[in-house]
């Protein structure tokens, strides 16, 4: 990002504290061009924002990221207007992430998506902009640590902004002969109006997690193309499992909690209930029972990185988790690292 991007930068630096400042009131106009997206615009910019992000979906990303951009979305929204046209998108969501260590801790933390930008106003540096200005909000919040997914074609975009990859997946490849006969077809069924509570306790009840209101868990289990199982052999829920999440993760179990060594049982019955071959299950690092039991029959693990991060201040993170001070890649993946884990539905 050096020689004709930083010079049209420079004024910019200096309204990034202005918009700062102007967080805390409804959206305003916070500079000539960059201001958060109002409510009542954004029903309309959804189709453009769409055409940016997804060209070839048919499927709206305000269905399939309610909580980042979604019509009742908790979000910070920033635009940049190039004569009063919307041409760059980015959002903010904020979570609390807790560790269920004594005392329990609770982090706050951002994930940043819907970054995109007009085709005709790329290379103008306005994603750089809204991503700095999110950093800076994400400063002004006290936000822990900020995640994202890079989906750019170089993968490194993000790069320059200081994320970095780190955390770790673990990624089960299931098969359905191998997994044939381990569980009664009537033992995992999808899930029933009824069986949200208990879905929150399951979930509620992991060493460390998203927490999740009724309300958002009524809002993700609304999103397309998500399907939801349960284990359940005695008429109460044992674990569950989702597969897919709108044009993400197809073929995927991307969010499930319940008895670990249940899991090949509940991923068996996954299979009664699709034409897959193929499932992938990905899980936290520390689930090793899981591991182990999926293991057992013959599954392949591979591991890898949970996202890109990026931490206002390392050190305050580290402190708050009770860790010597330490890089967020030592904080979140190395031997010691605390347990940091973003679920399928909570990665927008
Ligand atoms: C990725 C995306 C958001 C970038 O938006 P953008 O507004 O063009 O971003 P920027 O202008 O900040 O940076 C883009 C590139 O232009 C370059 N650039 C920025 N200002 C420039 C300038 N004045 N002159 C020449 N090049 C410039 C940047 O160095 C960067 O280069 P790179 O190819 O090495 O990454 C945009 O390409 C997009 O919408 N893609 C489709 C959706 C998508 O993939 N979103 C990302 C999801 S993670």
């Amino acid at each position: 990002m050096a020689g004709a991007g930083d010079a049209g930068q420079q004024p910019v630096v200096a309204e990034l504290h202005l918009v700062t400042a102007a967080f805390e009131t409804p959206a305003p106009i916070l500079a000539p061009d960059l201001s958060r997206l109002a409510p009542s615009e954004a029903t309309a910019f959804q189709p453009e924002l769409d055409d940016w992000l997804r060209p070839e979906s048919d499927l709206s990303s305000a269905q399939d990221l309610p909580l980042l951009v979604g019509p009742e979305a908790n979000s910070v929204r920033l635009v940049i207007r190039e004569e009063d046209r919307i041409v760059s998108h980015a959002a903010l969501c904020e979570l609390e992430y807790t560790l269920q260590n004594a005392p329990t801790t609770t982090l706050r933390i951002g994930i940043v998506g819907a970054v995109a930008t007009a085709p005709e106003a790329r290379r103008r540096g306005h994603a750089e902009i809204l991503v700095r200005t999110l950093q800076e909000h994400a400063v002004a919040q006290d936000l822990d640590l900020v995640v994202l997914w890079d989906d750019t074609p170089s993968g490194h975009y993000y790069d320059r902004f200081g994320f970095v990859g780190a955390g770790r997946e673990v990624l089960h490849c299931t098969w359905r002969d191998l997994m044939d006969g381990l569980v009664h077809p009537d033992w995992v069924r999808p899930i029933g109006l009824h069986d949200v509570d208990a879905l929150r306790r399951l979930h509620d009840t992991e060493l460390a997690g998203v927490r999740r209101s009724r309300e958002t868990w009524d809002r993700l289990l609304a999103i397309p193309r998500a399907e939801v199982f349960v284990l359940d052999r005695t008429g109460t829920p044992e674990a569950y499992a989702i597969v897919g999440k709108g044009i993400d993760l197809a073929g995927c179990v991307h969010d499930w909690a319940g008895e670990e060594c249940a899991l090949p049982a509940l991923v068996a019955g996954i299979f009664h209930h699709r034409h897959d071959d193929r499932l992938t299950v990905m899980s936290a690092s520390w689930k090793t029972t899981a591991h182990r039991a999926l293991e057992f029959h013959g599954v392949e693990r591979v591991e890898g990185i949970l996202g890109m991060v990026w931490s206002p201040d390392p050190t305050v993170l580290a402190r708050r988790c009770h860790r010597p001070a330490a890089t967020l890649d030592q904080l979140l993946s190395g031997p010691d690292a605390i347990p940091f884990y973003l679920k399928g539905f909570d990665s927008m």
